[in-house]
Formats: structure tokens, C-alpha cells, sequence
């Protein structure tokens, strides 16, 4: 989650974007050495995070083609979309996990949630994956992924029956719950995610159908992508198991 911050761009607004009357107000105020509220005030927004490998790393279970449409396209457009709507929106300057649980409202989602958990939801994808991945975690992890479903064989075969009874458009995650205290795999429709509802994401699997179309006919779903390092060493494992050591 901390990688997040880097999504954060502090951005001066565009000196395109100004009246040429404010242009010129600018550079009056320059010449006289001092600068223009307008133009002193900094913005936040969001922008789009690259993925941590090359675009065609993943192949051959995800090609080049169908990153550079579902990251460059879809991922951004996402990204697009809630800037467009935080120019004038009540969450601005919400970090992005606030953002999210705020704007799901408990159910009744305020129109920033889909675009804000849609980016949330694509950068931890992108996230999750890695070449040369797969593999079975070790250490805490696995022996509470072990204890929560019998073994990571189990594990893994209830992720992918996860992903196959979803009907439409949405996500399969292995998460945290929290009242639970133990790890699940859940899928949610469209833009949902285990964040709004105070859960804590491990992994997730993109079950749109622009993740997949491009490869394949169906949902294909190759364990060897997931990140391995992500059960080892990223902070949301941390975050796990600092909670698992409270148990
Ligand atoms: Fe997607």
C-alpha cells in the first residue's frame, strides 16, 4: 500500500490550461518577482503507476498486447476518470485507501468509488504479478495459508473455483478478514474490493473480461505469475503478519 504514494503527483496546474489574460498576469507577477496565488497553489492527483517489469515480462501467459491495452488504456482511463471527478469532489486530498472506504459509503457507493477502487484495484494487480513468479510462499504465510485451508494445494484450487463461478465482470482475491482473523479467497463484482470492507488484500486476479480477451477465450489462470516476493517481503505481508503475531 505504501507504494501507493507514488501514484500521488503533486502537479502545479498547467500553465496550458490558463485564461491568456492569467498568462499574462503570470508573467507580469514573474517579472516583478513574485508569483500569483493561482499559480502558487499545488493540486494532488493521481497518476497512473507503472508496471514493476517490462510489458511483455509476462508473456506467454499475458502478451505484450494485452498489457499495453488493459495498463494503457483501461488502467488509465481509470486513472483519468477520478481526476477528472476530484477536481471538484469532496475527497480530494484523501489518500487513496480513505478515498475508497469513505466512498463506498457502506454499500451505497458515491460515484468516485469505482474509479478510485478501480485504480487501487489495477496498480495492486499489476502488483501481485511478476515474471519468473509462482511458487508456493514460505515461512508465516504459509503456515497460516496451511492452517486457514488445509495446505497450498488447497489454497490454490479454491482461488481458481473462485474464479471460475464468478459471473461477470470483477475480481478473486485472497485477503485477510479482519473480524475473522484468517485468511479467505473471495471474488466481488465490478469494483469491489476487500478494502471498502475493511479487509486487507494479499493478491488479486483481474476477472474483467479486458485482463484475459485479448490471450484467451476464457478466464485462464496461471498461478505462475503470482508474485512470489509478494508473500515474502512486500509491507501488506508485513501488515499480515504483524497481525497474525497478535493472534
Ligand atoms: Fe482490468
Amino acid at each position: 500500500m505504501a507504494a501507493f504514494a507514488s501514484a500521488l503527483l503533486l502537479l502545479p496546474l498547467p500553465p496550458a490550461a490558463a485564461h491568456p489574460q492569467q498568462r499574462q498576469l503570470r508573467s507580469r507577477e514573474q517579472r516583478q518577482g513574485c508569483r500569483s496565488r493561482r499559480y502558487s497553489k499545488v493540486v494532488a492527483y493521481y497518476g497512473l503507476t507503472t508496471p514493476p517489469y517490462k510489458l511483455d515480462a509476462l508473456e506467454p501467459y499475458i502478451s505484450k498486447r494485452t498489457v499495453e491495452l488493459h495498463w494503457g488504456k483501461h488502467h488509465q482511463d481509470y486513472v483519468d476518470r477520478l481526476n477528472k471527478q476530484l477536481a471538484t469532489s469532496m475527497f480530494y486530498g484523501y489518500t487513496m485507501e480513505e478515498l475508497i472506504k469513505e466512498a463506498y459509503n457502506n454499500g451505497n457507493p458515491l460515484p468516485e468509488y469505482n474509479n478510485a477502487a478501480q485504480v487501487w484495484n489495477h496498480h495492486f494487480f499489476w502488483e501481485s504479478m511478476q515474471p519468473e513468479g509462482g511458487g508456493s510462499p514460505e515461512g508465516g504465510v504459509l503456515q497460516q495459508i496451511e492452517k486457514d485451508f488445509g495446505s497450498f494445494t488447497n489454497f490454490r484450487e479454491e482461488f481458481i473455483r473462485s474464479a471460475l463461478s464468478l459471473l461477470g465482470s470483477g475480481w478473486v482475491w485472497l485477503a485477510l478478514k479482519r473480524k475473522e482473523r484468517k485468511l479467505s479467497v473471495v471474488h466481488t463484482q465490478n469494483a469491489i474490493s476487500p478494502l471498502a470492507l475493511g479487509d486487507i488484500p494479499i493478491i488479486n486476479l483481474d476477472l474483467w473480461e479486458h485482463a484475459y480477451y485479448l490471450d484467451y477465450k476464457a478466464v485462464i489462470i496461471s498461478f505462475k505469475l503470482f508474485r512470489k516476493a509478494a508473500f515474502e517481503t512486500s509491507q501488506r505481508i508485513r501488515v499480515l503478519r504483524v497481525n497474525l503475531d497478535q493472534r
